[in-house]
């Protein structure tokens, strides 16, 4: 949008997402609006108050008793420009809420007073972000201790991060280069300096940096095996036979709840009940699981998740 205009004049970051020109141009589309109504009142004050003034002691204004195309007037016009506003505004969100469905998943978790990001491929990365150009990137986020906000000017994208659930946000870079990235919620002493960058980079060199990676395990990998170490299969049966349901193929699908309720299953939902089983039981089964809080760190609740959805129906889950 600022193509000629040199960076220290800028009054806007950097554009790099596909979502940066959309924002943008919503609020200058709000400056302009309260910019011409701000300017046209200011006028208006000065020219009646010439226009209007009392010119004599025996000058006596003509009464005016409404004018219902006045009223009308503004009443539309006002109305109109606000709907304006909440339908743009609103189409907007939808489309920064909602991920595509093919983009690649991050897993963010905010600590006082660092990000911690973990790729699906297992890389771990502090404070930094690599990523491909032109891909979608799905962040799946929580926070170890206070509210954090994961924000990216570049990319206009800002979503709050709160301990005890999971947020999530995307972006899709439209430019290679490092961008910052900033926590924009007041979190602790060291709150501003909880930041980073994002590196996007050419698939190809992506590639490249996360074959770098040596010996790490995939996210779904270590995933199982602390599913394996902390014992959730010996109920958790593939085949069903277990004492609590089998999980292969349950992320992403509604299950029915012993209060009646059904549920879609998503990240929040097990997050839940691996820390708190008893809140929603499924159907059928009884209310044995005991909570693993405090036996798993957000870290390795990221890696279970990973292995849970991984586990497809399809035949390609591992028993
Ligand atoms: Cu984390 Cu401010």
């Amino acid at each position: 949008m600022w193509p000629q205009v040199p960076q220290a004049l800028r009054l806007l970051p950097e554009q790099a997402s596909t979502v940066a020109g959309q924002v943008d141009a919503l609020f200058l589309f709000l400056v302009a609006v309260t910019v011409f109504f701000s300017g046209l009142i200011f006028l208006l004050v000065v020219v009646f108050a010439l226009k209007y003034r009392r010119r004599s002691d025996a000058d006596r204004p003509r009464a005016i008793h409404g004018s219902l195309l006045l009223e009308a007037l503004w009443t539309v016009i006002p109305l109109g420009i606000a709907l304006a506003i909440f339908v743009w505004g609103t189409y907007l969100y939808f489309v920064i809420s909602r991920p595509p469905a093919a983009a690649m998943e991050v897993y963010v978790v905010g600590k006082q007073w660092m990000w911690k990001l973990q790729h699906p491929t297992g890389q771990r990365e502090i404070n930094e972000l690599h990523v491909p150009v032109h891909r979608p990137v799905k962040l799946t986020m929580t926070s170890e201790d206070v509210i954090h906000s994961f924000y990216v000017p570049a990319f206009r994208v800002k979503a709050d991060v709160v301990p005890g659930k999971y947020t999530s946000v995307w972006f899709e870079a439209t430019k290679t280069g490092e961008y910052h990235l900033f926590c924009a919620e007041y979190c602790g002493t060291s709150h501003a300096v909880m930041g980073g960058r994002i590196v996007v980079m050419e698939p190809a060199e992506y590639e490249r940096w996360l074959a770098g990676g040596v010996g790490e395990e995939s996210l779904p990998a270590a995933g199982e095996k602390l599913f394996g170490r902390l014992g959730c299969h010996t109920c958790h049966r593939s085949d069903g036979s277990g004492r609590g349901p089998s999980l292969v193929g349950k992320f992403g699908r509604t299950e029915k709840l012993t209060s009646g309720e059904t549920i879609a299953v998503d990240e929040s939902y097990l997050r839940e009940s691996i820390l708190n089983p008893q809140a929603k039981i499924t159907v059928g089964y009884p209310p044995i699981m005991p909570t693993f809080k405090g036996l798993v760190t957000e870290d390795q609740l990221v890696q279970l998740l990973a292995y849970l959805k991984s586990l497809k129906t399809d035949g390609q889950a591992k028993p």
